[in-house]
């Protein structure tokens, strides 16, 4: 594995391959185990977007595998004064061992993996977020012990969650039903690639994606670039709610995840938010644990 730029180009392999690496990088770190695989190694983080939980897991991950990482915010860079990608990919990869990336268009991703000549990591675009759905698959196998043949439904927009989720969950044999208003569904390449799984469901009806559901999962109605069409999707997405009345058409024992920041009483009632806070915090802190695992993979020996 070379970068991760998608889910789209992880093997089914490779997928378990990572959540397996992080298991153990976890087990080690809650027992004072060292692994220190990227000793000497330095990742560069470009952020054109804000971040919480993606910034703080990266530094601290990279910090407790030996290496050191750089937050490098793209309004203090020449990339946003306009200096082309195919540069700056070619720069950073004189002086680091990685680049992780939050941006907005993908193919600026996909070009700096291009130009450059070291792995990239996608931390984040308009099209995909895979280090979020790496650790939404490792807290759910926590959880159920399994992944195949789960049932999942994701409510809400056919943003870069939805498109990270669908490929990842029908990659690991899991059913998949989304449901997605008119006019928000995901991605063409996403429900093009969906095609060939008879698993995969795409409703407007939220109750009818959510029946049986053994996990669900939602994400805020404007993502982030979107914050001005806010009042609109307020329109649009209006019932795309996990709520108690789409928790009774799941199974008794359904998780849900979010991958946060949360809008409270938008995507999610903060009534069914706080009774799964537990599940919801897990996932949180399974982006350090399934980003380490990435990491190593990426740019470990
Ligand atoms: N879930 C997630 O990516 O959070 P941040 O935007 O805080 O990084
Ligand atoms: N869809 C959200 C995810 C945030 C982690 C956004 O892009 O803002």
């Amino acid at each position: 594995m070379k970068h991760l730029l998608k889910m789209m180009d992880l093997t089914t392999e490779e997928i378990i391959d990572i959540l397996n690496l992080a298991d153990q990088l976890k087990y080690e770190l809650k027992h004072g185990i060292a692994h220190n695989h990227l000793q000497g190694k330095t990742l560069g983080m470009i952020f054109e977007k804000a971040s919480t939980r993606t910034r703080v897991s990266f530094e601290t991950g990279m910090y407790q595998l030996g290496g050191y990482p750089l937050f490098l915010s793209a309004n203090e860079m020449q990339i946003g004064r306009g200096e082309p990608v195919e540069d700056t990919a070619r720069v950073l990869s004189r002086y680091l061992d990685g680049i992780m990336i939050r941006t907005f268009k993908q193919e600026e991703v996909e070009k700096l993996a291009e130009y450059g000549s070291i792995p990239v990591i996608n931390g984040l675009t308009d099209f995909c977020h895979p280090c979020q759905v790496l650790a939404d698959l490792l807290t759910v196998r926590e959880y159920k012990n399994k992944l195949d043949g789960l049932n999942m439904c994701y409510i809400g927009d056919g943003n870069n969650m939805a498109n990270s989720l669908i490929v990842g969950c029908l990659k690991v044999g899991m059913n998949v039903s989304a449901a997605c208003p008119e006019g928000y569904c995901p991605d063409n390449t996403v429900l093009e690639f969906a095609k060939s799984y008879d698993n995969f469901r795409l409703t407007n009806i939220p109750v009818e994606a959510a029946a049986d559901a053994d996990v669900l999962f939602t994400d805020v109605w404007a993502s982030m670039g979107q914050e001005g069409e806010a009042e609109k999707r307020r329109i649009a997405f209006k019932g795309y709610q996990i709520n108690d009345e789409i928790m009774s058409a799941a199974h008794g024992d359904a998780m849900v995840m979010h991958c946060l920041p949360a809008h409270r009483e938008e995507e999610i009632t903060a009534k069914v938010f706080e009774a799964h806070a537990g599940e919801i915090f897990d996932e949180a802190e399974n982006r350090l644990h399934a980003q380490k695992a990435v990491m190593v993979k990426v740019m470990g020996k």
